[in-house]
C-alpha cells in the first residue's frame, strides 16, 4: 500500500553515528570561523552593499512595473509578509542529514496569506524518498539511449510521482560533465559532452515541470566525492562557460528550470553557494534567470553575509547561516531588506507560476504505476549499449537452445546504482535472471551459478551449456555519492574476482556473452578479447532484467551509444585527483582529450552496435555559407541495410581549422536517432544554430564566430565520421547564444 509524503520512509543511507559526530565537529569549527570571517567582511561588504541595493531595486522596480498578472500578485504577496516571514522561507526547517516525517526536506511558506511549503524529493533515478516510487535506469543509462524524447517522459513521470507524493520540489537532473569517469556520481549524470548533456538535461527539466519544479545541480564544476566539500576548482573563464556552465544555461534558458542547486566545492577561490561570479554576475545578471537557487546539503552553505548578498536564495536543509543570523544580519543593516524580498519574489514566483498553491489532481496510484514501469523498461532497453557481438553471438533464439548458463551473483542481485542521495526504495526489482526466466519460460533449461568464484562443477555446468551469460559489474560498493556512498573510484578494472569470472567462464566455454552493470566507463583489457559478446546495461533501474531479456534475445535491438568515452586504461585520461584541495580543470577531458593526444580508446564516445547494419549516405547542407542567427539544416539518408529493425544515431561533430584559439579536435553539436524496418530508408536532418559555434572570447566578455570554414562531419560515433562537408560563417561578435 502506497503511503505519500506524510509517511515517508527514511532512506537507507543512514550515516553512521561516527560519520555525524564528524560531521557535526566540523560544523562548529566552521561556524567559530564563519562568524569570524564575517565581522571581517562586513566592512568590505558596505561598498558592495550600495551596489547590490541598487541591484535590487532595479530589479524590484523592473519586476513590480513588468504589469503582468504574476508580477503584481508576487509583490501583492511578498509586501504583506513581515520579515521573520520572509527570512523563514529562506531555509528548510528540517531535519540535518535526513527527511523526517511530514516535513521531508520542508521549506515554509506562509499559511495565513496561502503561500505553501516547498517540499523536495531526491530524483536522478526515481524519487529517492517515497516507497514504491518508478526507479528508472540511472541518468548515464537514459543519456546513453540519445533520446531526449525518452528523457523528457521519464522527468514528466517522476514530477507526476513527485506531485501525487505531496512533494513540489524534484532534486533532479544531476548535469555535471563527467570530466573523469573515476567520479562516484558518474551514473547520475548524462556523460562527458556538453551538448548531449544539455539535450537530455532540457528534456529531464521540460518533463518534470508539467507537474513539479526541477532543479538541476550541482552548480557548478562538482567532479570529484571525496573532497567534494571543500576542493577548490580553478577554472579559466573559457573552459568555465564552453564546458562546464553550457548546459546549465541552457537547463535555465532553454529548459526554463524553476532553480537551481549550488555545488558544495568552490570554483577560483570562493564556495559555490556565495559564488558572486557564478550565481550573481552570470546565472541571475548574464542569464536573466528568474527563478531561485538552493544551497546543497550538509556544508553547501557556508556564511550568512557571502551566501546573502550573493545571491543564494534558500539554505538547506536547516537554518544555520540563514535563520536567525539572517534576521539580525538584516537587522543590523548588512543585508538590505531588498534582497531578501528579492530572494522570496523568485520562490514565490515559481511557485504561483508552475501552480504549487493548487491541488496537483494526481493522486497515489500513480506512484509505480505501470505506466511508469513500462518506460522504466523502454528506457532501459534503448539505453543499453551493445560493445561487442562477435560471430553474431547475440541474439540469442532460445528455440535453437537446450541449456543456458546464467553465471555470476550480480545475476540474480538487485543493483540499481549507488547508496547516496539517489537510491530509491523500488517495490521490487527484476534482476537479469528473472527477467531471462521469464522470457524462455520452459523452453530451455536455466542453470543458474549464483557466484563470481566458480569451482570445478561450476566449470562443467558452463561447458555443457550451449551459451553463457555472465551479469558482472560494479555496485554501490565500488562508486557512489561520498559520504552516504562508496565515493569515487580510483581504478576503472573490475575487481580481481570478477575479472577471473568471466576469463573462467570464457575459457571454459566460448560462447559466452558478458552482461556488465555499472555507471560509467570499465576498463577491461584482461577479458575482452575472450568473450563473444559484451552488452552494457549500467545500473538499468528496477525493470532492468525484462530489457536485458529483452535484448539478449532479441525481442529488441540494442540501439544505445556511449554517452563516455571508454579508455583502454587511466593513462589515457587527464589526471584525477582525489586527495588535494585544489585541483585545476583545463579545457580537455573524455573524448576531447584522447583526440588531442591521437589515443585510441577501447569504445568511443558515441559508439554502439546493433543486430542490424546500416548505411548513412548524401550528405546535404540547407546552405554552404551561413551568418550569426542562422539554423542551418544538415540530412543525411539513412537506409537500414540489415535483416532486422534497429535504431541508429546519426552523429553531427564539427572541427574548427584554423581558429584563433585552440578547440577540441571534434566536438558533437547535433545528433538524431531515427528507427527503420529492414530495409528501409530514411532522409533524417539535424539543425544546426549557427550560433553553437562560438567560443567564449574572455579578453573582451563575448561569445564570437569565426571566420572560418568549418567542417562538419557526419557519422555513427566520434571515431566514424565517413561523411564530411564544409560551412563558411562569417565573423561576428558578441553572439547571443539564445
Ligand atoms: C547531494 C545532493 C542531494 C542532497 C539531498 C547532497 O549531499 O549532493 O545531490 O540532492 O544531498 O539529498
Amino acid at each position: 500500500m502506497l503511503s505519500g509524503w506524510f509517511s515517508l520512509q527514511a532512506p537507507k543511507w543512514i550515516p553512521e553515528e561516527s560519520d555525524l559526530n564528524e560531521l557535526r565537529r566540523q560544523l562548529a569549527v566552521r561556524r567559530v570561523l564563519s562568524a569570524w570571517l564575517d565581522r571581517v567582511r562586513s566592512a568590505a561588504m558596505k561598498l558592495r552593499l550600495l551596489c547590490c541595493v541598487l541591484f535590487a531595486l532595479v530589479f524590484g522596480c523592473s519586476s513590480s512595473t513588468v504589469g503582468s498578472d504574476l508580477e503584481r500578485r508576487v509583490d501583492e504577496l511578498v509586501a504583506q509578509m513581515t520579515l521573520d516571514e520572509k527570512v523563514a522561507q529562506m531555509s528548510g526547517d528540517s531535519g540535518v542529514f535526513l527527511p523526517q516525517g511530514d516535513t521531508a526536506w520542508n521549506v515554509p511558506g506562509v499559511e495565513r496569506l496561502g503561500i505553501p511549503p516547498f517540499r523536495m524529493a531526491d530524483g536522478p533515478r526515481g524519487l529517492g524518498t517515497v516507497q514504491g516510487a518508478t526507479t528508472f535506469p540511472v541518468g548515464m543509462a537514459r543519456s546513453a539511449s540519445w533520446e531526449p524524447d525518452i528523457e523528457g517522459r521519464v522527468g514528466a513521470a517522476m514530477g507526476r510521482e513527485l506531485r501525487a507524493a505531496g512533494g513540489n520540489i524534484l532534486l533532479a537532473p544531476t548535469i555535471n560533465i563527467l570530466r573523469h569517469p573515476s567520479w562516484g556520481r558518474s551514473q547520475e549524470t548524462y556523460g562527458e559532452d556538453v551538448h548531449l548533456l544539455s539535450r537530455m538535461g532540457v528534456a529531464f527539466v521540460e518533463g518534470v515541470q508539467e507537474h513539479a519544479l526541477a532543479n538541476p545541480k550541482h552548480y557548478a564544476a562538482n567532479s570529484i566525492e571525496d573532497t567534494r566539500f571543500e576542493v577548490d576548482v580553478t577554472i579559466d573563464e573559457r573552459t568555465l562557460r564552453e564546458i562546464y556552465l553550457k548546459h546549465f544555461r541552457a537547463a535555465v534558458l532553454e529548459g526554463q528550470a524553476a532553480s537551481v542547486m549550488s555545488a558544495y566545492n568552490s570554483v577560483n577561490g570562493q564556495f559555490c553557494g556565495e559564488n558572486e561570479h557564478l550565481i550573481r554576475d552570470i546565472l541571475k545578471g548574464e542569464w536573466g534567470f528568474d527563478g531561485f537557487v538552493l544551497s546543497d546539503w550538509v556544508f553547501g552553505t557556508q556564511s550568512t553575509l557571502g551566501s546573502a548578498l550573493n545571491g543564494l536564495d534558500i539554505e538547506m536543509p536547516i537554518a544555520r547561516f540563514y535563520g536567525e543570523s539572517l534576521l539580525a544580519a538584516v537587522q543590523r543593516g548588512d543585508v538590505p531588506e531588498a534582497l531578501i524580498d528579492d530572494a522570496v519574489r523568485r520562490m514565490v514566483r515559481k511557485k504561483l507560476q508552475y501552480g504549487l498553491d493548487q491541488p496537483s489532481g494526481l493522486d497515489e496510484t500513480v506512484i509505480g504505476s505501470d505506466e511508469h514501469l513500462a518506460l522504466a523498461r523502454e528506457a532501459a532497453v534503448e539505453g543499453s549499449v551493445l560493445l561487442k557481438n562477435s560471430s553474431s553471438a547475440l541474439p540469442l533464439d532460445a528455440n535453437a537452445l537446450q541449456r543456458i548458463a546464467v553465471v555470476g551473483l550480480l545475476a540474480d542481485t538487485p543493483n540499481t546504482g549507488d547508496d547516496g542521495s539517489s537510491s530509491t526504495m523500488p517495490a521490487f526489482v527484476v534482476t537479469p535472471l528473472q527477467g531471462i526466466e521469464e522470457a524462455v519460460g520452459d523452453s530451455l533449461l536455466v542453470d543458474h551459478i549464483a557466484k563470481d568464484a566458480l569451482d570445478g562443477d561450476d566449470l562443467a555446468a558452463i561447458e555443457a551449456a550451449d551459451a553463457v551469460i555472465v551479469v558482472t559489474g560494479l555496485t554501490a560498493e565500488d562508486e557512489g555519492e561520498g559520504l552516504i556512498g562508496a565515493g569515487d573510484r580510483l581504478d576503472l578494472d573490475l575487481s580481481a574476482e570478477r575479472e577471473s569470472l568471466i576469463r573462467d567462464a570464457a575459457a571454459a566455454n566460448p560462447r559466452t556473452i558478458v552482461v556488465l552493470e555499472g555507471g560509467g566507463a570499465i576498463t577491461m583489457g584482461g577479458w575482452l578479447s575472450e568473450v563473444e559478446a559484451l552488452l552494457m546495461v549500467w545500473y538499468p533501474g528496477q525493470m532492468g532484467g525484462h530489457a536485458i531479456a529483452d535484448l539478449l534475445f532479441g525481442a529488441a535491438n540494442p540501439s544505445g551509444k556511449l554517452p563516455i568515452t571508454f579508455p583502454t586504461g587511466l593513462d589515457q585520461l587527464p589526471p584525477f585527483d582525489n586527495v588535494s584541495l585544489e585541483v585545476v580543470y583545463d579545457y580537455f577531458h573524455g573524448y576531447r582529450y584522447l583526440d588531442r593526444n591521437g589515443a585510441t580508446p577501447e569504445f568511443p564516445f558515441g559508439f554502439g552496435l546493433s543486430y542490424t547494419t546500416f548505411s548513412i549516405e548524401n550528405l546535404q547542407a540547407s546552405q554552404a555559407t551561413a551568418v550569426a542567427g542562422d539554423v542551418v539544416r544538415f540530412s543525411v539518408d539513412v537506409t537500414n541495410t540489415g535483416s532486422a529493425s534497429g535504431a541508429e544515431v546519426v552523429q553531427l561533430y564539427v572541427t574548427y581549422p584554423g581558429s584563433a584559439v585552440e578547440r577540441s579536435e571534434r566536438e558533437l553539436e547535433g545528433f538524431v536517432k531515427v528507427s527503420l524496418g529492414a530495409g528501409e530508408s530514411q532522409t533524417v536532418e539535424i539543425a544546426l544554430p549557427v550560433n553553437q559555434l562560438a567560443y567564449y572570447d574572455a579578453a573582451n566578455s563575448a561569445w564570437t564566430l569565426e571566420a572560418l570554414e568549418h567542417a562538419i562531419h557526419v557519422g555513427t560515433s566520434s571515431r566514424d565520421l565517413p561523411l564530411s562537408t564544409s560551412l563558411s560563417v562569417a565573423a561576428q561578435a558578441p553572439v547571443s547564444m539564445y
